[in-house]
C-alpha cells in the first residue's frame, strides 16, 4: 500500500493519456494521494472533469493562475509530493527537462522540485529512436531521474516496436520501488547472465545465442523489490542493468572465479548460458590456414558453476536457482537437472527454435522445485522476472 504518500502526476499530451486514468485508479486503490497536472496538449486527450474525478483533486494546470498561487504557490506544489511522476512522457516534455525549460506549468515543476522524479515515456517508435531522444534519455538518467519503459508492442500510429507507454501496473510497481523498502531490502542477491565466450585462438570464439536478456530482467527486477544485486554477466547483446553491481567476464572460468569472488550472498540465480566445453590449449597466436590439413579442436569440460554453488558444504546461499534450457522433455529434462545439480529451483523453458524463446522478448516458463512444477503461462521476459523476484522475496523473506 501506499498509503500516506502523495504523488505529483504530470499528464503529458500523447494518445497514451488515457492510460494515466487508469493509473491513477490502481494508484488511489493503493490508498497514495494523487496531485495532478496536465500540460496543454493533455487536455486534448484526457478531460480535467475526469482526471479530477478519478484522483478526488483538484487538477493544476495553468502557470499563471490568481487562485492556485493564492492557494499553493507552484514551487510550494513542486515540493508537496513524495514523487513527481511524468506519464506519460512526451519526447517534448523530456526535451524540456532535459533543457530545464520552465515555460508551462508541469515543466516549471519538473524544474522547480526537489523531489525524486519518474518517468514514462510514450512517443512514436521512430521518435523514440531517434539520436536526439536517446541523449536526452541519457542525459536525465545521468540527472537521477527514473524511468519506467516504454514497452515494445503495437503503437496508435500503426508502428510497431518500442514506444508504448508502460502499462498502468507497471508504473504502479516503479512508483513502490521508489517510494517503498522492498521485501528483498538488505539481501544480497546473485546473478549470472548472458553467454560465455571460449576463445579458439585470439579472434575467434565458441558462443551461443543468449541476449542476457532474462538475466538482465531479473536483476532489474530482484533490484526493484530492494535487492543488493551482483550481476555477473558474460558478453552480451542487453547492456547491463543500471543501478546493481556489474562485473564482466568472457569465459566460463572467469564468470566460476567471478561468483566465487561474489559470494556470500542469501540468493544465487544462475541465468547464463555457460558453454559447457572450451578449448583445450586455446592458441595465443591467430590460427593459420596449412596445406596440412583442417585443425582440429580438443575440448575440455568447463566447471559447471550453478553445480558448484548448489553443493558448497559451507556459504550456500540460502536459494540456488538454475535454469534449464531444453528443446525436448522440458519437465523430464529439468527435473533430472534439479537433483544432478544440488539447486532448489529449476526455471525450465523450452528454447526451440519455434518457440522464438532463445534471444525474443518473450518466456514461457515452468518453475520446478522439490514441491512440484509450476507451469506459467507464455508471458514477456520482464513479467516472467517480476514474478520470480515475487517468489523469490516469498521465499526468503
Ligand atoms: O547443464 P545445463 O547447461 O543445461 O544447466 C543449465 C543451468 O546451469 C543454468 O542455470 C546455467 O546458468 C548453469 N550452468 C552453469 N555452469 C555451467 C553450465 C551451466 O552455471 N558450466
Amino acid at each position: 500500500m501506499l498509503t500516506g504518500k502523495r504523488i505529483l502526476l504530470i499528464i503529458g499530451g500523447g494518445i497514451s493519456a488515457y492510460k494515466s486514468l487508469d493509473l491513477i485508479r490502481k494508484l488511489r486503490e493503493r490508498d497514495a494521494a494523487v496531485i495532478p497536472v496536465l500540460t496543454g496538449a493533455a487536455t486534448e486527450f484526457v478531460t480535467p472533469l475526469s482526471v479530477a474525478a478519478l484522483s478526488s483533486s483538484k487538477v493544476y494546470g495553468e502557470l499563471f493562475d490568481l487562485t492556485d498561487e493564492a492557494e499553493m504557490g507552484h514551487i510550494q506544489l513542486s515540493r508537496s509530493a513524495d514523487l513527481v511522476v511524468v506519464a506519460p512522457a512526451t519526447a517534448d516534455l523530456m526535451a524540456k527537462m532535459v533543457h530545464g525549460f520552465a515555460n508551462d506549468l508541469a515543466s516549471t515543476l519538473l524544474l522547480a522540485t526537489d523531489t525524486p522524479v519518474l518517468v514514462a515515456p510514450a512517443m512514436n517508435v521512430r521518435m523514440w529512436e531517434h539520436a536526439a531522444t536517446q541523449r536526452n534519455i541519457a542525459t536525465l538518467a545521468d540527472d537521477g531521474v527514473a524511468f519506467v519503459g516504454p514497452n515494445e508492442g503495437d503503437m496508435a500510429c500503426g508502428e510497431f516496436g518500442p514506444g508504448r507507454m508502460a502499462e498502468p501496473l507497471e508504473i504502479v510497481a516503479a512508483v513502490e520501488a521508489e517510494l517503498l523498502d522492498g521485501p528483498l531490502k538488505g539481501k544480497r542477491v546473485l546473478i549470472t547472465s548472458g553467454p560465455t565466450h571460449e576463445p579458439i585462438d585470439p579472434v575467434r570464439f565458441i558462443a551461443n545465442r543468449s541476449s542476457g536478456a532474462q538475466g538482465t530482467a531479473i536483476a532489474n527486477a530482484l533490484s526493484a523489490l530492494g535487492a543488493d544485486v551482483v550481476f555477473v554477466t558474460g558478453p552480451a547483446d542487453v547492456a547491463p542493468p543500471s543501478g546493481v553491481e556489474v562485473i564482466a567476464v568472457q569465459t566460463a572460468q572467469q564468470m566460476l572465479e567471478a561468483v566465487q569472488t561474489a559470494l556470500p550472498a542469501d540468493v544465487a540465480i544462475f541465468a547464463a548460458a555457460v558453454a559447457d566445453w572450451s578449448v583445450e590449449g586455446a592458441s595465443d597466436r591467430k590460427l593459420k590456414k596449412t596445406k596440412d590439413g583442417l585443425p582440429t579442436l580438443t575440448f575440455a569440460e568447463n566447471p559447471d558453476i550453478l553445480a558448484h554453488v548448489s553443493q558448497l558444504k559451507t556459504g550456500r546461499p540460502e536459494l540456488v536457482v538454475g535454469f534449464a534450457a531444453e528443446t525436448n522433455d522440458v519437465e523430464a529434462n529439468a527435473t533430472a537437472k534439479l537433483k544432478r545439480k544440488g539447486c532448489d529451483w529449476i526455471v525450465a523453458n523450452d528454447v526451440s527454435p519455434e518457440t522464438g524463446i532463445m534471444g525474443g522478448s518473450e518466456n514461457d516458463v515452468a518453475i520446478i522445485s522439490q514441491a512440484g512444477v509450476d507451469e506459467w503461462p507464455r508471458m514477456s521476459k520482464d513479467m516472467v522476472s517480476r514474478k520470480l523476484a515475487q517468489r523469490v522475496a516469498e521465499a526468503i523473506a
